[in-house]
């Protein structure tokens, strides 16, 4: 796919941006005026014999060059294309006519997904292409840091570093950033903690499962924008904060398994009127489910499998219109009603090693008992019968259509993350 011509495939991208990312398209990359920028390297040494397409492209070159002469490995000859003045054709570059002159063209995405490359560091590299507004690099073996020179980037909105070797600390580069959209660091060595600041950026899509940050969940996690949000496989603690409901107008799809989430389900997730898919599977969280969850009219896929929790199952939960898989093994629920029943027989319900008595493959009843010997507490607890929305009639569970690709689950695999529905 990559052979392809490279404005063709850029205007591919264009399009799942402008499905996905448009309002922050059109705001951040199309509105921004250019600031006159100063030149970001000092004036190189152009071959004069090379014929650019554009004096943009001109500028770049060296930078590429350079960058190109600090790889130590390139398993498929990458590299071996970037020769000579038509860098819109080296692999892995894409031009395109910039915001702020219709009559340009200049490099505006990099996409080394996959390519396996190795190199020290991006210092250098990103941060001196003036134009670029997407950088894809998953799947590689890049190192270092971010260069703080990266706010001089007007136009850059994605950012996708996913599966390669960074570690430390967060890249706290970024925040400098001005118009970043998208945020993709899973699959690295990054330790220690998030800065709550993330959950306060402009951002569509924010990917950072897979690392090993160890810390509570930021009180202010709800004011994150983002549609798509993956914390899952790393070392979170405690509860999930009441203010995710601030988030109720756009997040979708939320992964938090494979953490050390404590705490009881906050009545709050029944606000949530865009999810689709809430992931919390293995954790240690506790408490019954909150009723609220019921109105989450859109949700196909709830996975709290391997936590705490106890109680019954609620109705309302299992009457919900949309839901294709509830996975709730390995829990402590002592209670499931008709409707409940109805959705474990369709296979939609997984209620495994659980505790209802006279279920097959439930938990024995000693493990059973010295779980519930054991007391705990839920704060607020009137609101975990609460039912804020109108319940609908009945459970006619319609068969939709093919499965839908969930974006966050292919943020599971170490793979780029794949946009098409
Ligand atoms: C726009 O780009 C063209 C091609 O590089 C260049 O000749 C022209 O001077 C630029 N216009 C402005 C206003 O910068
Ligand atoms: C339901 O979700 C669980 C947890 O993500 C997964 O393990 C299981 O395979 C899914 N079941 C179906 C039928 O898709």
């Amino acid at each position: 796919m990559y052979q392809m011509g490279s404005l063709s495939l850029y205007r591919k991208s264009l399009f799942h941006i402008s499905v996905l990312f448009l309002p922050c398209f059109i705001g951040v990359t199309y509105c921004l005026e250019f600031q006159g920028l100063p030149p970001l390297i000092s004036p190189p040494l152009i071959p004069e014999i090379l014929n650019f397409l554009d004096q943009r492209l001109a500028l770049v070159y060296p930078i590429i060059q350079v960058f190109k002469n600090t790889i130590t490995s390139d398993p498929f000859h990458i590299t071996q294309t970037w020769v000579g003045p038509d860098i819109c054709n080296y692999r892995g570059f894409y031009c395109t006519s910039p915001p702020d002159n219709n009559s340009a063209v200049a490099l505006a995405s990099i996409d080394f997904n996959g390519f396996q490359l190795s190199a020290p560091t991006l210092d250098g590299f990103i941060d001196q292409l003036p134009d670029l507004a997407l950088f894809h690099a998953n799947s590689n073996k890049f190192s270092g840091s971010i260069s703080p020179k990266i706010t001089k980037l007007p136009f850059l909105y994605e950012l996708d570093i996913s599966n390669n070797n960074f570690f430390g600390n967060f890249p706290m580069e970024i925040f400098r950033i001005p118009g970043l959209s998208f945020l993709d660091i899973r699959f690295n060595f990054f330790t220690g903690t998030v800065p709550p600041q993330v959950f306060s950026l402009r951002l569509d899509a924010l990917f950072l499962n897979n690392n090993n940050f160890i810390q509570k969940l930021p009180e202010n996690l709800g004011s994150t924008t983002a549609l798509y949000l993956t914390l899952a496989n790393n070392k979170f603690v405690g509860p999930i904060p009441r203010s995710i409901i601030k988030a109720s107008a756009t997040l979708k799809e939320v992964l938090f398994l494979n953490n050390l989430l404590t705490g009881c389900l906050p009545y709050e997730l029944g606000f949530l009127r865009e999810l689709v898919l809430f992931d919390a599977g293995n954790n240690l969280l506790t408490g019954p489910l909150p009723c609220s969850l019921g109105c989450l009219a859109k949700l196909e896929q709830l996975n709290l499998a391997g936590n705490l929790l106890y109680g019954q199952v609620p109705e309302v939960l299992c009457a919900s219109g949309k839901l294709e898989n509830l996975s709730l093994s390995s829990n402590y629920f002592t209670k499931l009603g008709p409707k409940c029943r109805k959705l474990m027989k369709k296979g939609v319900l997984d209620i495994k090693k659980n505790c209802i008595n006279g279920l097959p493959g439930q938990r024995s009843v000693l493990e059973c008992k010295a779980f519930s010997m054991h007391p705990r507490y839920c704060p607020y607890p009137a609101s975990f019968n609460l039912i804020p929305c109108k319940v609908p009639s009945s459970s006619s569970h319609p068969r939709t259509g093919p499965k839908r690709n969930l974006v966050s689950y292919s943020a599971l695999s170490r793979h780029a993350v794949d946009f098409q529905e």
